[in-house]
């Protein structure tokens, strides 16, 4: 027997929702490119298209629409223990932690139930955008906005975090790069998400702890400290010693490289369009300037090992000329995980198999007990 570190490479499950390949560069949700859904579709017609495997019908999306907007809200409650939580809690973690509480509102409690599938895709896509945008406005010692249900998804967002309403050409952008976030077949979140509902535990315990694996730098916390790794950066003139120094150092370089894309991660270069339009629009930010330099300088000693900028690393600079705080960066990947997740829950629940690998076991045998005072 091996052990196959990181499980790379190793299918553990059958699914029709997304399809990579990691050498052309290719990403299709339910057999539809990405770019063509990114051009045509928006965010919850593309989060129905993965749950339900069909782009909804316009009687299907009006309803789906609609019942997200009866779950913008969130309760007193919820709002009180946001307002009472400490100020020094990591929003990934206030995510993980509200996430299960969300259930007590669903009552489709049974996880095999296509009732429970639905109320919680449509629960947790209406609140927690809410949360997140209501926990910034709490840490700035401000009350919550209310969610503006005159809006559309990604408008109402940015209304609730800023208390403007954004210019349509941003709000549709940012409706876009939420669409680049949700789904990617079985990364270490999703994984995390089917392993959790394989014990039959709901899609709220699924979505809190894949939060959970989100969190981590190697995976959706990267574009947060993209953020802080440029703005390290002084002077255009100190990028390449400074990539020099990183990789002498055998550090990585956030936001580039991926497990499965050994080319350019097609979101990303999405991406990196839109923030060519935004700096036509908003002028050139030192962040943009920086980040064009340093992929340009980074892929001049990274290429040859087929490591290229990813999803994160123009994600940071565009929520950066969104004036989004940086550590909203990977709740809001979060935010538009939601569908991903609750595709890959429900599908895998349809044949459910509990997951249980093994391990080779290298430890001792016939260890007798030392009774602590023989313990030196
Ligand atoms: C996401 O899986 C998904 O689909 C995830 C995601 C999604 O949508 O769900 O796409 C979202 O998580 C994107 C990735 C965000 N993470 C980062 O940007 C963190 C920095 N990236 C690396 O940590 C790394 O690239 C990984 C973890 C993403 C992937 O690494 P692999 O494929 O496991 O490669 P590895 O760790 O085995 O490294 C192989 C070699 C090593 O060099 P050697 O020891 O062989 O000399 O490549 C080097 C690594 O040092 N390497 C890097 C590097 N990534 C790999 N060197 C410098 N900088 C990097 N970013």
């Amino acid at each position: 027997m091996n052990v196959y570190a990181g499980l790379t490479g190793i299918p553990v499950v059958k699914s029709s929702i997304s399809y990579i390949d990691g050498q052309k560069g290719i990403l299709e949700y339910r057999g539809i490119p990405i770019e063509e859904l990114v051009e045509n579709s928006n965010f919850l017609e593309v989060s129905y298209l993965l749950v339900f495997g069909k782009l909804p019908t316009k009687k299907e999306y009006e309803k789906f629409v609609s019942d997200i907007k009866e779950n913008l809200e969130l309760n007193q409650g919820i709002i009180k223990f946001l307002k009472d939580i400490p100020k020094t809690t990591y929003p990934m973690k206030v995510l993980q932690g509200i996430i299960p509480i969300l259930s007590a509102f669903d009552e489709n409690k049974e996880v095999l139930d296509e009732k429970h599938h639905y109320s919680s895709l449509v629960n947790l896509l209406g609140k927690v955008p809410t949360i997140i945008a209501n926990w910034k406005k709490i840490l700035e010692g401000k009350e919550p906005i209310n969610p503006d249900k005159t809006l559309d998804y990604a408008q109402n967002f940015l209304y609730m975090l800023t208390g403007e309403i954004p210019e349509k050409e941003i709000s549709q952008m940012f409706d876009k790069t939420l669409i680049l976030h949700a789904e990617h077949t079985i990364n270490a979140s999703t994984f995390t998400a089917i392993v959790v509902v394989s014990t039959l535990a709901d899609f709220y315990s699924a979505v809190s702890s894949a939060v959970g694996a989100l969190s981590g730098k190697l995976h959706g916390g990267a574009n947060e400290k993209v953020f802080y790794m440029l703005n390290q950066i002084k002077d255009l003139n100190q990028i390449e010693e400074f990539i020099v120094n990183k990789l002498n150092r055998k550090e990585r370089i956030m936001g580039f490289g991926h497990r499965i894309y050994k080319t350019y991660d097609p979101r990303a270069k999405i991406i990196k369009n839109f923030l060519t339009r935004l700096s036509q629009l908003k002028g050139e930010s030192e962040l943009y300037k920086k980040a064009i330099k340093f992929e340009e300088t980074a892929l001049k000693y990274l290429k040859d090992k087929k490591i290229y900028p990813n999803i994160d690393f123009f994600t940071a600079v565009f929520y950066s000329y969104l004036k989004i705080p940086p550590q909203l960066y990977t709740p809001i990947f979060a935010m538009g995980r939601i569908p991903g997740w609750l595709a890959h829950c429900k599908e895998y629940i349809k044949e459910n198999k509990l997951f249980r690998p093994t391990q080779i076991y290298d430890g001792g045998h016939n260890i007798h007990y030392i009774p602590l005072e023989k313990r030196g």
